[in-house]
């Protein structure tokens, strides 16, 4: 049986609906205020420990209400914390203001994200699990969970990796240490081509000589495009009222790995990552709508 630990940030996104988003010596108030946990990979494992697969978490968070929240979302997830270190600190927050006419200003604050030392790691418990996902660190708080990252994927046989803007900016070269040890390969069209400097479908051709098992490219309401050594194929995304597209890449993951994990032919993992996803898309939140079940 398969299961899966992450490692990626652990955020909480509060977000505060306010009769307008102040500017420098002005004032607004708030209306409303809703939490949500959040994090790349923390979302993508949620998505997966939902389906059924055991799941664990390698993150930080500061001791603070905001840090426990973060745990306890994790806990009720039933996604395991036993390696998300604890620390004085402020977590990952990121403070996001609403107005009524959908207007956004977010800040964010990455907290104690940025440091986790390889050290910290529990590793004895991380490497029974048979694969990580990974997901990117904005690195503003220095290099040091950038650099466990690097370091942890040679524990695993088996490496998922989602690198997002942050890590698709450093390019191919900084990400090369993980790029050798990937098997599944989740960007989006945006990412691969900054990372690698081509189109897609260019850099996707490198990825597989690189040894990367399966690349498979978000194309937003296009669905995605997944390349094999020998095959390579487009699946078209579902149609669906959008509500708010927040973790639909997070959500994508899931799905596709979910798949993957259970040995469905590529065009059923890209089938499953877009059910997920669409499912994702037509609620509020990162993770309001991911599913317990999924029929393929
Ligand atoms: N408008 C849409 N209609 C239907 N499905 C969509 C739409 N937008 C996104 N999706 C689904 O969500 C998946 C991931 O979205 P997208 O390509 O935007 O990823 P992403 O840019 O990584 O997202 P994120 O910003 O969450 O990281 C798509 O592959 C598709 O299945
Ligand atoms: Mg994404």
């Amino acid at each position: 049986m398969s299961s899966v630990i992450g490692f990626g940030a652990l955020n909480l996104d509060k977000i505060y609906r306010v009769d307008k988003i102040p500017r420098a010596d002005e004032e607004g108030f708030v209306k409303d205020l809703q939490l949500f946990p959040g994090g790349s990979a923390a979302n993508t494992i949620v998505g997966l420990s939902r389906l059924g697969i055991k799941s664990a978490y390698i993150g930080k968070v500061g001791d603070d209400a905001e840090g426990r929240i973060l745990l306890e979302d994790l806990e009720k997830e039933r996604v395991e914390t036993k390696a998300v270190v604890r620390t004085s600190g402020r977590s990952g927050t990121a403070v996001i203001l609403v107005d009524d006419m959908g207007n956004r200003a977010i800040l964010v604050d990455p907290g104690v994200n940025d440091t986790i030392r390889y050290e910290e790691i529990d590793l004895d418990f991380a490497t029974k699990f048979s694969l990580i996902h990974l997901t990117s660190f904005i690195c503003k708080n220095g290099f040091d969970s950038f650099n466990s990252q690097k370091r942890i994927v040679e524990n695993f046989e088996f490496v998922s990796f989602d690198p997002g803007l942050p890590y698709a900016e450093r390019g191919k070269k900084e990400m090369i240490q993980i790029l050798r040890r990937t098997n599944v390969f989740l960007p989006n069209k945006l990412e691969i081509e900054k990372m690698f400097g081509v189109d897609y479908k260019s850099a996707a051709d490198e990825c597989i000589s690189m040894g990367i098992e399966v690349v498979a490219v978000k194309l937003g309401k296009e669905g995605c495009w997944i390349k094999s050594k020998d095959k390579e194929l487009r699946v078209p995304a579902r149609s669906v009222k959008v509500i708010d597209t927040t973790g639909a890449g997070d959500a994508f993951n899931a799905g596709f790995l979910y798949g993957y994990l259970n040995r469905k032919d590529l065009e059923t993992c890209g089938k499953i990552g877009n059910y997920v996803a669409s499912l994702c898309i037509q609620q509020v939140g990162a993770r309001s709508g991911l599913p317990y079940s999924v029929d393929f």
